[in-house]
């Protein structure tokens, strides 16, 4: 067996290592690539894929742990490439199309919705009166990007002055506007991670004292968390909707109830492994393999 793993960096980050593990120890070829660095060649009878020194990229599956940055044609473009990947007989774990929709906050939202998964109430527009407006509706908002991860860029806005400024800045750069109503939670969220159709851990995520974003990577400490068959059963239906092999379910506890904030498809789960003694990487790694053989 061959597996390709996708990644953002030249060098393996620490998830990619421990899948890499994981595949070798079943005796399984691990090919490390990134997409900036995959061609394509393509007739209406033939496609060949191709990295660096013209080396064929031959694989029986793909981790796809990164599409990585760039314009909106870099992006698309490798998005198009992994898609051929997909019709030329490679599963993508997850698929193409599953990652692009979990990394866009608004296709996340739009589906979670549609899907009947409770969501936060959330505005997206360009035009800079309907944000306005929506800022009175909500009272207390925070602003997102449509694309990002670790908390970066995403801000509170309770003074409507400044939300006037950055949303001008936002129109001028050419930037989708999101906001969101802010929740009041108990000073955590829930990450729930899901591979294949089972939960096989979860944690509270602590935002450090005197913030409010829970990432890890910005201090947010994990500690484990007993789920109810409520959350359970929210987690695993928005892993369904979104149609993941594997991803991190990002859950707010709001006075009205739970909403799902968002999908990470390819999380870090050190975290999750400090906080529960489980290794995603054994579990994904023996998922892939039971879909590949079965
Ligand atoms: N509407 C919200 N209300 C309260 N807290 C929020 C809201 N949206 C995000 N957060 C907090 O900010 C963190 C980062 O936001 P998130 O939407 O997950 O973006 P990122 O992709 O950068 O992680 C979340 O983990 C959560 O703790
Ligand atoms: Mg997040």
């Amino acid at each position: 067996m061959r597996i390709g793993i996708a990644m953002s960096r030249e060098r393996p980050n620490w998830p990619v290592r421990r899948l890499t593990r994981a595949l070798e120890t079943r005796q399984c070829e691990v090919i490390t690539f990134r997409l900036k660095d995959l061609s394509i060649h393509m007739n209406s009878e033939s496609v060949q894929f191709l990295l660096p020194r013209r080396r064929p990229l031959d694989v029986n599956g793909i981790i796809l742990r990164s599409i990585g940055g760039g314009s909106t044609d870099q992006i698309t473009s490798r998005i198009s490439i992994l898609e051929a990947l997909e019709f030329s007989g490679v599963r993508i774990f997850n698929s193409a199309y599953s990652h692009r929709r979990a990394k866009d906050k608004l296709a996340t939202l739009v589906w979670l919705a549609h899907h009947g998964i409770p969501i936060p109430r959330t505005t997206v527009t360009e035009r800079l009166a309907v944000a306005v407006a929506a800022t009175k509706r909500y009272s207390d908002i925070v602003s997102k990007p449509l694309r990002g991860s670790q908390g970066q860029g995403i801000f509170r806005l309770q003074e409507p002055d400044l939300a006037f400024r950055i949303f001008k800045i936002l129109q001028t750069a050419n930037q989708t506007i999101l906001i969101q109503e802010f929740i009041e939670t108990p000073g955590r969220d829930i990450r729930v991670f899901v591979v294949g159709e089972r939960i096989i851990g979860a944690m509270y995520r602590y935002a450090k004292p005197g913030d409010w974003k829970t990432n890890i990577s910005r201090g947010g400490k994990p500690t484990e968390c007993t789920l109810s068959k409520d959350l359970e059963s929210i987690a695993l239906q928005a892993a369904k909707a979104m149609k993941m092999d594997f991803a991190g379910i990002d859950i707010l506890e709001s006075d009205e109830g739970y909403v799902v904030n968002e999908i990470n498809a390819a999380p870090n789960w050190s975290g999750l492994q400090k906080a529960t003694g489980v290794d995603a990487a054994e579990e994904i790694v023996d998922y892939i393999f039971h879909q590949l053989q079965s």
